[in-house]
């Protein structure tokens, strides 16, 4: 049953029950529909309300049906919102909680529309990369007027149900019961003809021409690569400009077209990566997870401070430890300027960062944080600080604490190793700035419990993050990947590229920065110790010598006011540099290679197959749980653009027959052996199926 049917006195409600959010699938659809003719075939009712079970009215469209026959299957949600609207008996939609999209609309389309305050009123569909398609673009403005409801449908925010009188014929009080206050009100109306239709109405706004045509300037600027902002703009402009039924018609289709793009398509496909990440198949939903009230940091560095920001801005307390009184000094004063220039754009209030600042305390003895729930660690990357790091936590630490790791490279099982309890143990790999960057990679140790697991993810919802688990290997998802990347951009420099041409090419096919620009801003020399670690524990892989080069001149980036760039102080532009530049040619000399013209297509296939391969053998060897997983690694870590959808799911839409093609063609260039295509990429070519299915 996905559409219940109750008869209230002379009122008929129709409770619309398909958990989670009431998303508007054929089923729910059919069920509803069969209820408005049971109505209108009993006498004894007079009126029909429709409402939604559990925590929605509404979530809309059901979007897991998109891009599948029964979408458009009978009865659509067009003949569903038809068939209320032109009922001979009045239609009244009772909405709580949530009501957005097709939710909306179906409101829009019934002849009264009743709220509970609180309740979050949305047409969010350009969020996934759609407008409004059943009817929204056309009946919103004829019921908020022109300006408001373009603003909705282009921001797609929620506006909360008290701040929309215009769009509610009552709204109860908070302490009211919807159902019964629901019914009391279609009975009061259910004598009242002609029965009012947000069709009939006119948009009415003088000089809309001008008004739509800044409208279409600003959005276009805002809109990017997406297409779904002025197509809203064009929709929500024919109500004005069309009647009601050419509207429909003109919205129709442009939906119809928008649902076949790759933006659309990628845009769905991060909404649904983003729930799926946190659910991990042998840890069920109702896994206990251990209570995090408070919160102890081990060093209060460029990642402790920004970690602790996270754990602030939640009310979580926290306790910082360092090994020196200055290093805590530093730590504490770089989190209130961080929070103090927040406060300057007027993003933070001053209570609030003093309701931040008190929650943070400092500590140099170990046994003043054994009482923390959490305990996470971010001290230098040497495996021995981080031993005696562990030693001592196992010392101090309360039975039942999580022990938590921010290496980015180190084994989390051998750091687990160092303590009496490995359950406890979990890598919780934040992103710099920590207090920015939504990506949290959550490091599952062979040994961590499932509750543990489970208590990590909650608290990365806690703390706004997008938690995505990994196994234990060297990078974990992230960081394994882009060596790849950053492989092939070094060996791109030998064989003829200079670091503009690779970021320029990088950055229009939608990287937020090219890696050249990246390494500048994350620190040149942190890929360096890493490379020479390399040298000696895996000297078959092959790098470029010209980053080394490039860190020999001293230019470790943006810190030091010079990396693959130039930099001047107060500017964060990147000025080409004409002895890097040189330096460049002439190790491409030294190596005897002739240097030639690449591509920007070479260069983005060379970049972002890297990524992809590595990615298939990461799935492969069950690192990530599944290739979405990785895509959002990439999405809310790595700058990767959005409208792309991430790596894996990019591969799939270029086709995975393709990309083999290209890998296998650089496989015969310059280090050609850092191209072997990993077998599940083959296999899957082969098979004509995609890493998303
Ligand atoms: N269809 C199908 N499933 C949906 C859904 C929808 N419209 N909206 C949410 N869900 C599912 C989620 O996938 C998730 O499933 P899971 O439990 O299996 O992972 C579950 O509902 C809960 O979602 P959230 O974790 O996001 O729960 P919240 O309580 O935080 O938020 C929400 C609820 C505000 C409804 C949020 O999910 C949301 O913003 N959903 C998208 C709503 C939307 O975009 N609607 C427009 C759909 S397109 C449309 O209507 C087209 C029409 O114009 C023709
Ligand atoms: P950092 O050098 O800025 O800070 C480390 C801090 O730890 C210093 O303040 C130091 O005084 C303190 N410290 C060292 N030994 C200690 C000990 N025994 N007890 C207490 N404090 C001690 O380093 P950063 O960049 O913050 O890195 C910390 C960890 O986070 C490392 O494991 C690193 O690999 C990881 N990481 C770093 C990222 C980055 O971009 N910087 C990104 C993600 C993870």
């Amino acid at each position: 049953m996905t559409a219940e049917y109750q008869v209230h006195g002379a009122v008929a409600v129709i409770t619309l029950n398909n958990p989670p959010v009431n998303g508007m699938g054929l089923e729910t659809r059919t069920a509803a529909v069969k209820g408005i003719q049971q109505a209108l075939a009993d006498d004894a009712v007079k009126a029909i309300v429709i409402t939604g079970a559990g925590k929605a009215f509404s979530g809309g469209a059901d979007i897991k049906e998109f891009n599948t026959p029964k979408a458009l299957a009978e009865p659509s949600l067009h003949t569903f919102i038809a068939t209320a609207e032109s009922s001979t008996k009045p239609v009244v939609a009772a909405i709580h909680t949530v009501c957005m999209g097709g939710g909306l609309e179906l409101s829009l389309g019934c002849h009264y529309r009743v709220a509970m305050p609180g309740a979050q009123i949305a047409l969010p569909e350009v969020k996934l990369g759609l407008l409004p398609g059943a009817g929204g673009t056309q009946r919103l403005p004829r019921v908020l007027g022109l300006e408001p409801a373009l603003n909705m449908i282009v921001s797609g925010n929620p506006v909360a149900s008290e701040k929309l009188p215009a769009l509610f014929d009552e709204i109860f009080a908070a302490d009211a019961d919807l159902l019964t206050s629901a019914v009391a009100f279609a009975e009061k109306i259910a004598d009242v003809r002609p029965l009012p239709k947000v069709r009939d109405r006119k948009v009415d706004y003088p000089n809309h021409e001008a008004f739509l045509q800044f409208s279409r300037n600003t959005v276009k600027a805002m809109a990017g690569p997406f297409p779904a902002p002025l197509e809203c703009v064009e929709t929500v402009a024919a109500s004005v400009t069309m009647k009601f039924e050419d509207g429909m018609k003109f919205e129709r289709e442009r939906f119809l077209h928008l649902i076949q793009t790759t933006e659309s398509k990628a845009l769905r496909h991060a909404f649904f990566a983003e729930r799926v990440a946190s659910k991990v198949p042998d840890v069920p939903a109702d896994t206990p997870v251990r209570p995090i009230k408070s919160a102890a940091i081990i060093g209060a560095g460029t990642m402790g401070g920004g970690i602790a920001m996270n754990f602030l801005n939640a009310g979580i307390p926290v306790k910082l430890l360092e090994t020196r009184q200055e290093a805590l000094d530093k730590g504490i004063a770089t989190i209130r300027k961080n929070y103090e220039n927040t406060l300057k754009k007027g993003k933070l209030t001053q209570e609030k960062l003093d309701q931040r600042m008190g929650l943070l305390s400092s500590t140099l003895a170990y046994e003043d944080i054994g009482q923390a729930d959490i305990v996470v660690e971010a001290v230098f990357e040497e495996m021995g600080v981080k031993e005696a790091v562990f030693r001592k936590l196992d010392e101090v630490m309360k039975p039942g604490a999580i022990l938590a790791t921010n290496t980015s490279t180190l084994d989390v099982d051998q750091i687990a190793a160092f303590t009496q309890r490995p359950q406890d143990v979990i890598g919780t790999h934040f992103f710099s700035p920590a207090n920015v960057m939504k990506l949290l990679e959550i490091v599952r140790g062979k040994a961590t419990g499932k509750d543990v697991l489970a208590t990590a993810l909650a608290l990365s919802k806690k703390l706004k993050k997008t938690g995505v688990v990994s196994g234990v290997c060297d990078g974990f998802i992230g960081n394994r990947m882009i060596e790849q990347y950053s492989r092939q951009a070094g060996f791109l420099l030998e064989e003829g590229a200079l670091p503009e041409q690779v970021d320029k090419a990088a950055e229009k096919f939608g990287f937020a920065m090219g890696p050249f620009r990246m390494g500048d801003l994350a620190g040149n020399d942190i890929g360096w110790a890493i490379r020479k670690r390399r040298y000696v524990e895996k000297p078959e892989i092959s790098y470029s010598k010209t980053a080394d080069l490039l860190c020999e001149m001293g230019r470790y980036g943006q810190k030091t006011g010079a990396g693959w760039y130039d930099y001047k102080a107060g500017d964060r532009k990147a000025y080409p540099n004409e002895d890097v530049n040189a330096m460049i040619v002439k190790h491409s000399a030294d190596l005897g290679i002739t240097r030639r013209k690449i591509s920007d297509e070479e260069i983005v296939e060379r970049l972002v197959y890297s990524l992809v391969n590595e990615g298939a053998l990461i799935l492969e060897e069950g690192i990530a749980l599944r290739a979405s997983d990785i895509d959002m690694v990439y999405l809310t870590g790595y700058g990767f653009p959005l409208y792309r959808g991430g790596p894996m799911f990019y591969a799939d839409t270029v086709g995975l027959p393709n990309v083999l093609l290209a890998i296998n063609k650089y496989a015969k260039g310059h280090q050609g052996g850092a191209w072997k295509p990993a077998p599940l990429l083959s296999k899957l070519a082969a098979d004509g199926k995609g890493f998303n299915g």
